[in-house]
């Protein structure tokens, strides 16, 4: 890419994405150029936007790109200029989890994803003299080219839309993940998805294709309850206005669920959320609040039930395998991630963000 092209760069926190004219400075033997179709907004975005999650700027954010590859760097020899791909989060490739082929373990995860830069703290993109970080998970998705690495590139077939293809690579992957390689309830266990936003509607579509029952969700927001059920969900639950745990207990005649996947990231919602478990059972940590929050819980009742409590990056997922499982799915009619989303022209990532904020949009998808 030899001349500059538009970017939406994060400035400092608190403050709008300012567009920009950038540059690619330098595509490293084991990178790609993507000309982006569209990229998904994830609620990470906005928790660095907003500064609870540090991020250094100039930054470009966005991890959920969908594109096509414009150029190779001189080592990748397994892509064709003009192959669609969708971009995931980025890993070492060197460490034990990643010879494991579990990437979302990667020792180097935090600063490869979240420094905005290359492992050698390098980066891809400029403004002038100015160094701008572009490589936030491994892509920097919020402008119209994208230097990415191989290893966070996956190739996706034709069939799907092209611009619904960036979100497999965080929010769908993620929820799914927390499902199908996390928790891994079996056909007839009870499931509780906290959270109905992207990552939970997710894990709810996987809950479905398992055959886990029931499958409960717990949403404050009305409109998000009634696509749950339409979905997936056998029982919903307004938490401002139902107890939680009677619920869910009732609902699983006293038993409890085998799988609890938790978006909140709310520390009273976790405390909680031990009391939901059967014995056995396992709650994925998904939702980011403030990183320093607490949650405490009953080491008594853990203990008796055998229970887990996990953090969970990404699904647990190896994008290059995961992502066109899903997207099978997807193609099947089995994973309607479709009706998660609204499109917004680029022009409009401000507009966009406010409205995964205030929860208007499910899953925002900014069209190049
Ligand atoms: N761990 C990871 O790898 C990973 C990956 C992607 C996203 N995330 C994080 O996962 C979280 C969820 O992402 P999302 O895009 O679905 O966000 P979202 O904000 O759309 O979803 C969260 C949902 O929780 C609901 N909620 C609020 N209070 C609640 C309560 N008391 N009980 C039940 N539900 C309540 C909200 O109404 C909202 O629908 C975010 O914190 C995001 O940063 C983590
Ligand atoms: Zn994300
Ligand atoms: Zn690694």
């Amino acid at each position: 890419m030899d001349s500059p092209f538009d970017a939406a760069v994060f400035d400092a926190p608190g403050e709008p994405m300012r567009f920009a004219k950038l540059s690619v400075r330098q595509l490293r033997p084991d990178e790609v150029l993507v000309r982006l179709v569209a990229t998904g907004i994830c609620h990470t975005d906005l928790t660095v936007q907003s500064g609870a999650v540090p991020a250094p700027p100039p930054l470009v954010l966005g991890h959920e790109g969908s594109g096509v590859v414009e150029r190779l760097g001189s080592g990748v020899t397994d892509l064709q200029p003009g192959d669609a791909v969708g971009m995931s989060f980025m890993s070492c490739g060197n460490c034990g989890s990643c010879h494991a082929h579990h990437p979302a373990g990667c020792d180097q995860f935090m600063a490869l994803n979240f420094s905005g830069l290359r492992g050698d703290g390098t980066s891809a993109l400029g403004e002038g003299a100015i160094v701008v970080g572009g490589h936030f998970f491994g892509q920097s998705s919020f402008a119209r080219y994208s230097v990415a690495n191989r290893r966070n590139v996956v190739k996706v077939g034709g069939d799907v839309p092209l611009e619904l293809a960036g979100p497999f690579g965080c929010a769908f992957q993620t929820g799914a993940g927390a499902m199908f390689n996390t928790l891994r309830p079996r056909a007839g266990e009870a499931c509780v998805v906290i959270g109905g936003g992207a990552v939970g509607l997710s894990a709810v579509m996987a809950a479905k294709v398992i055959g886990c029952a029931p499958i409960i969700v717990v949403e404050p927001r009305s409109a998000r309850r009634d696509l749950a059920l339409e979905i997936g969900a056998t029982l919903t639950i307004d938490p401002r206005r139902q107890p939680m745990v009677a619920q869910v207990l009732a609902a699983t005649g006293g038993g409890g669920a085998k799988a609890i996947v938790e978006t909140t990231g709310i520390s009273a919602v976790i405390d909680e959320a031990i009391d939901l478990l059967s014995n056995g059972g396992g709650i994925a940590l998904i939702g980011l609040g403030e990183p320093t929050a607490m949650a405490s819980f009953s080491v008594g009742k853990l203990l008796a039930k055998g229970a887990t409590i996990r953090g969970v990056i990404e699904g647990d997922s190896d994008p290059q395998t995961f992502i066109p499982f899903l997207i099978d799915l997807f193609l099947k009619g089995q994973f309607p991630i479709d009706r998660l989303v609204r499109f917004y022209d680029f022009a409009d990532i401000n507009q966009a963000m406010a409205d995964q904020a205030s929860g208007v949009a499910i899953k925002p998808i900014l069209r190049f």
